[in-house]
């Protein structure tokens, strides 16, 4: 089984972009980190970033158009974004999982960062808890593969 991982706007620079906020891990690692947690999973990942907000949207047409679970980190897409929320909402709409993620607790952060407009759209939220919030993300996805017959 597939999974796509989906990651927004400056997210490529992880391990150099505010290490005290972010860790000091690279996007490269979280690429391999989510790599292994789903093949232990019994999945395949593909990990992907982009600071395109349309490339982003037209991934989600892709998880859409190809049954593919998503786990998403929107990174400040998530405060504003309702052309992302709308392509957020054909996913879950269609009945596969799209699970928001974040490595922050963005709650706990300025207080332009509390809302998220995808949130209302996801399956669920992981945040706070770093590269384990992929983790947790990846272990919430069904174990079992889709029937067509559903
Ligand atoms: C983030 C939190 C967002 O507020 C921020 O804009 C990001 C990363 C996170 O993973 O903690 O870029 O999504």
């Amino acid at each position: 089984m597939r999974v796509l991982i989906l990651n927004g706007p400056n997210l490529g620079r992880l391990g150099s972009r505010e290490p005290d906020v972010y860790g000091a891990q690279n996007f490269v690692s979280l690429t391999k980190f989510c790599v292994d947690q789903a093949a232990s999973h019994g999945y395949s990942a593909e990990v992907r970033q982009t600071n395109d907000e349309a490339e982003l949207i037209s991934w989600l047409y892709e998880a859409v158009d190809s049954r593919t679970p998503v786990i998403l980190n929107p990174a400040a897409f998530t405060h504003y974004s309702y052309a992302l929320r709308d392509a957020c909402a054909q996913v879950s709409g269609s009945g596969l999982p799209l699970v928001e993620v974040h490595l922050t607790n963005p709650a706990s952060r300025e207080a332009f960062r509390h809302n998220s407009v995808i949130s209302g759209v996801a399956t669920g939220t992981i945040a706070g808890f770093g590269f384990h919030s992929y983790r947790l993300a990846i272990s919430s996805l069904p174990v079992e593969p889709e029937t067509d017959d559903r």
